[in-house]
């Protein structure tokens, strides 16, 4: 069902890159008298259909936040769960996303993450590189303010070594420092859940994005909901500061 783009989706005004705040796992999961990691597992398999749905219907690429720099003071179970539900996708996943045109990146300070995992990831990004079908960023120990942060030490050591002038650093310099480097900045955010705020994710990149929330939880957020999502996002006038485009003729 729905393999193709539906019918009342504009073709040639669906967005470039999706970002979305995967939120909403544990409720899920409480509501059902499960334990918090059911819903992590279920949003898992949710996703791996969304990644799917942006190749089906024409979306380039998909950023995802699985685990940001806060998440760490969640019990250390929880955490430890997570880490390890990572890894076992990578392994058991990595064969059928390459098959199916998936290019895997990873956003993040990769380095705290534990080695096993991290050696997964290096083999998904090697393995996926040169895919083409649809690019999927996981943020994982990810955090907007350290990455901006980073970007501005690196930026620092490159004046003080006499390889750039400060009156050079403009904003492509600074989102040249960034994750997410190689890719345009999103142009929708769906966070689910109901919870209406960033944390943390994607500061700099969502300076112009469209925000969409829903009350839906992630393990809920199908290719429907998607759907619904981008005929919302359709419907939206993105000015970028200037006046509506109609009255400029
Ligand atoms: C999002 O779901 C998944 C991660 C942060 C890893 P939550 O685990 O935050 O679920 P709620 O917000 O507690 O329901
Ligand atoms: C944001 O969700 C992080 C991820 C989805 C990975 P949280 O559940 O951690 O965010 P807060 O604590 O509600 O802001
Ligand atoms: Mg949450």
């Amino acid at each position: 069902m729905l393999n193709t783009l539906p019918l009342d989706l504009d073709r040639d005004r669906l967005p470039q890159h999706v970002a979305c705040i995967m939120d909403g796992n544990g409720r899920w999961a409480q509501q059902r008298g499960l334990p918090r990691i059911a819903g992590h597992r279920q949003g898992a398999r949710v996703l791996k259909d969304l990644v799917r749905c942006c190749r089906d219907w024409g979306i380039p690429a998909l950023t995802v936040y699985a685990f940001s720099t806060e998440n760490w003071q969640r019990p250390l179970k929880e955490v430890e769960f997570l880490m390890r539900l990572f890894e076992r996708l990578l392994r058991k996943e990595l064969a059928e996303m390459h098959q199916e045109g998936v290019r895997l990146r990873f956003l993040g300070d990769l380095s705290e993450l534990p080695a096993t995992l991290q050696a997964e990831m290096h083999r998904a990004c090697a393995t996926t590189a040169h895919n083409r079908g649809v690019t999927f960023n996981v943020a994982v120990n990810y955090g907007s303010r350290l990455e901006i942060t980073r970007a501005c030490q690196s930026l620092a050591q490159q004046v003080q070594r006499g390889l750039l002038q400060p009156e050079d650093i403009d904003e492509a310099a600074i989102s040249q420092q960034l994750y997410s480097s190689n890719g345009p900045d999103p142009d929708l955010l769906i966070r689910t859940s109901g919870e209406q705020r960033l944390s943390n994710y994607l500061l700099w990149q969502m300076a112009y994005t469209e925000l969409y929330f829903t009350d839906r939880l992630w393990p809920d957020f199908d290719r429907a909901a998607l759907h619904e999502a981008l005929l919302n996002f359709q419907q939206r006038d993105r000015r970028f500061g200037k006046v509506p485009a109609a009255l400029t003729a």
